[in-house]
This record gives structure tokens, sequence and C-alpha cells, in this order.
């Protein structure tokens, strides 16, 4: 499971102890670089002479700050261009070979609950071994941190004043998802300058390596940032609830976002319902007006029931996928992932052979 922080980059630090007799200390070496499962990083020196450790030794490697480690073994050894050594990664800190999948969250009407459906939905995710990262891209009132009580130091304030790269303020959400604190006080999007801009999307951009799921939280309704985030995604999730309000607000939603893009399929997922015949009796409906009045198509992907557990883990800053693992509404959530997960999903962007970070530059120019 790959529950651990997964990056490694040229320049980190890493310790490692050889499972041997005959190399007995612990030694330190600088990373090179990652080339699809290999590690390669510099020879280590014991009293200013190069370490020359045989091929096929096992290791125990630690990796920065000490904040998780993995068996692997040497395979080889080399001098040029400088002596280093070749080591085995885990699967999952193997560079990856397809792009992330990024997928925006969003709403018509505020407090329909996606952010809490987002945690949640990483934390399932993340359980079915994806690499998943979460961007709180509610800039302005971001919350994310809040919610799942964990105060980073740094956000995206720190990103666009030039104080820290964007890997540098991901966290580590529960039941191990990835976190980018949007922290609130930050500039919206259409408020920065592009020098500052084109600082989070290139950082945001160097995410595409790292991870699988990308999931976007954003605020609800119909700003610049929300539409151009959800169109540059490769899918979008629209939440509503039962309520006709929300139900309203979505379908003008994705009325803005047809069209941008005629050739989008959202999906649809269906917040705080009484029940299973409430969800397909809705979900129908919508489904039905938004082919009858946009000629569009909109994939119903599930529902979560009205539950009060979620607000009491809410109120206890946990997330209820982990603290009530049992109850209906995980349960929901639970079925909705195995659907997500299902590999003949539709991609929804039209123009999806661009990464996501890319597509969205190329909306805001
Ligand atoms: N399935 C559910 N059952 C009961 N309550 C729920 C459910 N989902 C969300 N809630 C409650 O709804 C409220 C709003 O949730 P949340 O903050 O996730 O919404 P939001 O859409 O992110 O809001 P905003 O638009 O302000 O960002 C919270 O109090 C949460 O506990
Ligand atoms: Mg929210």
């Amino acid at each position: 499971m790959p529950d651990k922080h997964i990056f490694l980059r040229p320049g980190d630090r890493i310790n490692f102890k050889a499972v041997s007799p005959l190399y007995r200390e612990k030694y330190e070496a600088e990373v090179m670089g990652v080339k699809d499962s290999t590690l390669f990083v510099s020879m280590p020196l014991s009293q200013g002479k190069l370490v020359l450790l045989s091929t096929g030794t096992p290791l125990e490697v630690t990796c920065p700050y000490g904040r998780f480690s993995f068996a692997s073994e040497v395979l080889k050894r080399d001098f040029q261009p400088s002596p280093h050594l070749v080591l085995q990664l885990p699967y999952y800190l193997s560079a990856k070979k397809n792009r992330a999948r990024v997928i925006t969250v969003t709403s018509g009407k505020g407090g329909v609950g996606k952010t809490t459906f987002t945690i949640n939905f990483a934390i399932n995710l993340a359980q079915k071994g994806y690499r998943v990262f979460v961007m709180d891209a509610d800039l302005g009132t971001a919350n994310i941190d809040v919610l799942l009580n964990i105060q980073p130091k740094y956000n995206l304030n720190h990103v666009i004043n030039r104080e820290k790269e964007l890997l540098d303020i991901v966290v580590e959400g529960p039941g191990g998802f990835h976190l980018i604190p949007g922290g609130s006080g930050v500039l919206s999007l259409a408020d920065m300058e592009e020098w500052q801009f084109n600082r989070v999307i290139s950082g945001l951009q160097t995410l595409e390596d790292y991870a699988d799921i990308i999931l976007i939280d954003t605020g609800a309704g119909l700003g610049k940032n929300v539409i151009n985030f959800a169109l540059a995604a490769d899918n979008i999730i629209i939440i509503t609830t039962p309520e006709p309000h929300s139900i309203t607000d979505a379908y003008a939603v994705v009325k803005v976002l047809n069209q941008q893009n005629k050739n989008l399929v959202p999906y649809l997922v269906l917040n705080r319902v009484e029940s299973a015949k409430e969800y397909r009796a809705v979900a129908t409906k919508i489904e039905q007006v938004i082919y009858r009045f946009l000629g569009m198509k909109i994939s119903p992907l599930g529902y979560v029931l009205d539950d009060p557990v979620v607000p009491k883990a809410n109120r206890r800053l946990e997330p209820f996928s982990l603290s009530h693992p049992s109850s209906s509404a995980a349960r929901c959530l639970q079925a909705l992932t195995d659907k997500f997960v299902q590999p003949e999903q539709p991609i929804s962007s039209s123009f999806s052979e661009l990464g996501f970070f890319n597509r969205l530059k190329e909306l805001f120019k």
C-alpha cells in the first residue's frame, strides 16, 4: 500500500544499511535520478573512500527526513560519469509511465458536500493503491487542512511568493493521500499576476509525474477558475443534493460547461439522498433534462446517503470513511469508488493529448 511519501528527487539524501556482515556501517548517498523502477545514487564514502558495494547486496534504505524506508538491492555499480549505484525501487516509488488522471470536483450551489466527498473519495482511492493528490483549489477560503486537523507549515502562498517549490508544501493526509494545502488568504487564480499563476501551474505540472489521480476541490459556482479547472480536467464530478435549488444550480454549471465543450460527459454524484430509490429517480430526471435541453450526456456515478455520521465525523475533524467505515455513507462511497475505477470510464476532455496543466494554461491565455 503506497501510504508513504513518494518523492525522491535529485539532490535528496538517503541513508542505507547493507543487510550483509561485510558492510556494517550506515551509509549516506545523494539521489541522482529516478528512472522507471530504478534509483541512481552517488556511491557512498566511508572515511573518504568509495564503498564498493557488490551487485546483489540487499539494502534497507531510509528516505528523506526519515519519513519512510524500503527494502532494496544493488542492481549495478558504475563509475561513469561519476561513481554511482543503481538501486531497485519498490513499485510504489517507481517513475510513472502514464500521466495523472485529473478530476475536478465541483457544484452549482455551495455547501452540498464537495470537500467532504473529495477527502473521503481520496482516501478510498488511496486505499486501492492509487497515488492520490488532493489540491485545495477553493482558493481564498481553502479549508481541507482544517477539516483534517493538520496544520501545514507551508501552502500555495509560499509557492507563489517563491519561498517554496510545490513538492515541498505537499503534506500527507490521513489514509494515505497527499494534500496540496491551499492556505487561506491566497489570491484567487484570476487575481494573480501571470508569473504567479505560471508558478503555481508549473509547480503542479511536476505532480503529473508522481500522481495517479489528482482531485481538485473547487469552490461552487460559475467562476472562471472553477470552469477552467473543470474544462481542463480529464473528468468532472458534479455534486448535487436532491434539493431543487441545488439541482438547478448544478444544471447551470453543466450548461456553461456544455457551451465551452460539447463533448464533455461529466459524472453526477448525488449527495445526502434518502434512499437508493430517490437517487435513481433524481439521477434519471437530471439525465433526461440535460439530454433534452442540452443534447448532452451526464454519467451518474453514485450517491451518498444523508447520514448523521458525516457531520459528526466532520466536527471531530475525522474523515467518516476512516472513523465510521461501516456507516451507510462510507458504504455508498465505497460502491461509488469501485464503479469509478472500472477501466471503461469515459474521458471527458476533447483535447486529452495535452496534459492537464498545459490545457489549463491554454484556457487561461
Ligand atoms: N452525506 C452527508 N450526510 C449528511 N451531511 C453531509 C453529507 N455530506 C456533507 N454533509 C454536511 O454538509 C456540510 C457541507 O459539506 P462540505 O463542506 O463538504 O460542502 P462543500 O460543498 O465543500 O461546501 P463549500 O461550497 O462551502 O466549499 C457539512 O456540514 C457536512 O458535514
Ligand atoms: Mg468545500
